[in-house]
């Protein structure tokens, strides 16, 4: 694994690479086994597998978690270290190249004025809580995106919305990217992983199963009935559910769009946001339309 903390050595070593494959995979740190499936996928795909790591300021609002967002990296670079490990039982020639740039300097420059903004998608779910989260994540990623010069990006459907909006960026802007969407990994309980799981103590954490479960719930309904009469049983549901105030959003759209289901949706995004005492948490389910 090579290690880099500064974005320059980074470019140098890149310009020694020619003709191989590179897979990037944007990370906070604080990496689980979610990150580490990303990864791992990435390895599959290509023979060097950038992971960065950067704490993002642009992305946590003023009264969000940015100063105590957990900051691991010794046990990060041992985990990936494990996976190249792993890796390399059965091909020895892929490589993880770890970039955790230490400043934030690294990434914005003093003077840095630049904004990469997606409209629409994100006026949304995440965004109606958090208004200048995704103007942060873009900007972020088309940074990380020209330092890495990756042929390949790798991000999980934890964060679907996330996804949707750099895909969008990606398109607009004619990055010459793949963007690759992998599983959510979850805990034995249905709890989707996230390094902000831990904020949570045990019984917060037990009522916070109501996210994964209700989500699970309004899937098996769709799955199972036609949709004209599926939208009436999740309505109910939805309802029901709602009455819990700690529900941010709960909602149905079309996975393609982001906009309200329509005679033409065929896959089915539910997704919810849930304020635990502790922690905000968002999870989704992609499902068929049936009928
Ligand atoms: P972070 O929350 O660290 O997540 C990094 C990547 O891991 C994202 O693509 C996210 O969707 C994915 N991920 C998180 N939990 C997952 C899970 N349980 N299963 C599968 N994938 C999971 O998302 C960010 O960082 C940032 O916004 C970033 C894109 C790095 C920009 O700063």
């Amino acid at each position: 694994m090579k290690y880099f903390e500064s974005v320059k050595e980074y470019l140098e070593f890149r310009k020694t690479v020619t003709d191989k494959k590179i897979g990037l995979v944007p990370t906070m740190g604080n990496l689980h086994e979610g990150h580490i499936s990303l990864a791992q996928r990435s390895m599959e795909d290509n023979d060097f597998t950038v992971v960065t790591i950067f704490v993002n300021p642009k992305q946590f609002g003023p009264n969000e978690d940015f100063a105590r967002y957990p900051r691991t990296m010794q046990k990060d670079g041992d985990d990936l270290k494990a996976l190249e490990m792993r890796v390399h039982k059965k091909d020895s020639t892929k490589e993880i190249i770890l970039l955790a740039p230490q400043s934030i300097n690294e990434i914005y420059p003093e003077g840095f004025s630049t904004s990469v903004k997606v409209n629409g998608l994100t006026d949304k779910l995440c965004g109606l809580n958090r208004p200048t989260h995704f103007e942060g994540v873009t900007t972020v990623v088309y940074r990380l995106f020209k330092i890495a010069q990756a042929d390949r990006a790798y991000f999980g459907q934890k964060d679907y919305q996330q996804f949707k909006v750099i895909d969008r960026m990606v398109i607009d802007l004619e990055i010459p990217v793949e963007m690759h969407m992998c599983p959510i990994v979850r805990d034995q309980d249905g709890l989707a992983l996230s390094s902000r799981n831990q904020y949570l103590t045990p019984p917060e954490r037990e009522k916070a199963l109501v996210l994964p479960r209700t989500l699970k719930a309004l899937s098996f309904l769709i799955e199972r009935n036609p949709w004209s009469q599926a939208l009436e049983k999740v309505t109910k549901v939805r309802a029901e559910a709602l009455r819990d105030s700690k529900w941010q959003y709960l909602q149905f759209l079309d996975a393609d769009t982001l906009e309200e289901i329509n005679d033409n949706t065929r896959t089915i995004l539910i997704a919810g946001a849930y304020q635990a005492r502790g922690a905000r948490l968002i999870d989704n389910i992609l499902v068929e339309r049936n009928a």
